[in-house]
């Protein structure tokens, strides 16, 4: 089992259309790579929901006494997620260690078999999802996600830092206007971190009511923009 890349997509504000890019993204990347995403988000998973294949189950298979789940393939894309394993209502209670533990799970009980691309759909916050994913999976590159909007870019602040405490590359960050401002974001803040922006996606009706038949041409670009990388 190869991976020859991993990005986390990210952001410390929650709702600003993580997984929405991640999942838009990855089916792009599909049509010309071997792409998996791993649904980091414990507590909330959704890209089952997006893939629409909430009916699924990973099967599991034994590998040298060890069980491991198959991902579920959809639009040529390996999924495995908390929401294909179990009730998204008992993980919600899950506390701290537990937490951590169900990533790990995760991480190293999903046979990915040889991938070219590996997704993180992380969950929001800075806490310590990302610090077990940093150590367990160990992402080449994140890409963060913000709006526009004053708070989320206070919160890319606190992402930006994280990702250089934790060592792992930011490629930049893509300007998620899902509210449809005219407003431009005040991005100086960020200056001093010379981040590329990467793409700037508006609200758009095919992702707000998310469907894998139909995504937005704007994931072309930003796929084929770290095609280079892999
Ligand atoms: N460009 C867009 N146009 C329209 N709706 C969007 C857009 N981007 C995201 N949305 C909608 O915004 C909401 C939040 O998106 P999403 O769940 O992808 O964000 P998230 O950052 O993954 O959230 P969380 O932090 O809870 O994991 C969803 O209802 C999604 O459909
Ligand atoms: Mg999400």
């Amino acid at each position: 089992m190869t991976i020859k890349k991993i990005f986390a997509i990210a952001s410390a504000k929650g709702g600003v259309g993580k997984s929405s890019i991640t999942a838009g993204i990855a089916i792009e990347a599909a049509k010309k790579y071997k792409v998996g995403i791993l649904d980091a988000d414990i507590y909330g998973p959704n890209q089952h929901l997006l893939f629409e294949i909430d009916n699924k189950k990973p099967q599991i298979i034994k590998r040298n006494e060890k069980k491991l789940f198959k991902p579920v393939e959809a639009k040529g894309v390996l999924l495995n997620s908390m929401g294909l394993i179990l009730d998204a209502e008992k993980a919600a209670l899950w506390r701290g260690p537990m937490l951590s533990g169900a990533i790990k799970q995760l991480i190293h009980s999903t046979d990915w078999g040889d991938l070219d691309i590996l997704f993180v759909d992380m969950p929001p916050g800075t806490g310590d999802a990302y610090l077990t994913i940093a150590s367990e999976i160990k992402p080449d590159y994140s890409i963060l996600v913000t709006t526009p909007n004053k708070l989320a870019i206070h919160d890319l602040l606190k992402s930006i830092e994280l990702f250089n405490k934790l060592d792992i590359e930011i490629l930049g960050y893509i300007v998620n206007n899902i509210s449809n401002t005219s407003f431009e974001g005040n991005f100086n803040l960020i200056d001093k971190f010379n981040l590329k922006k990467i793409a700037t996606i508006d609200f758009n009706n095919d992702i707000y009511n998310f469907n894998p038949n139909k995504t937005h041409n704007l994931f072309i670009d930003i796929s084929s923009s770290i095609e280079s990388l892999v």
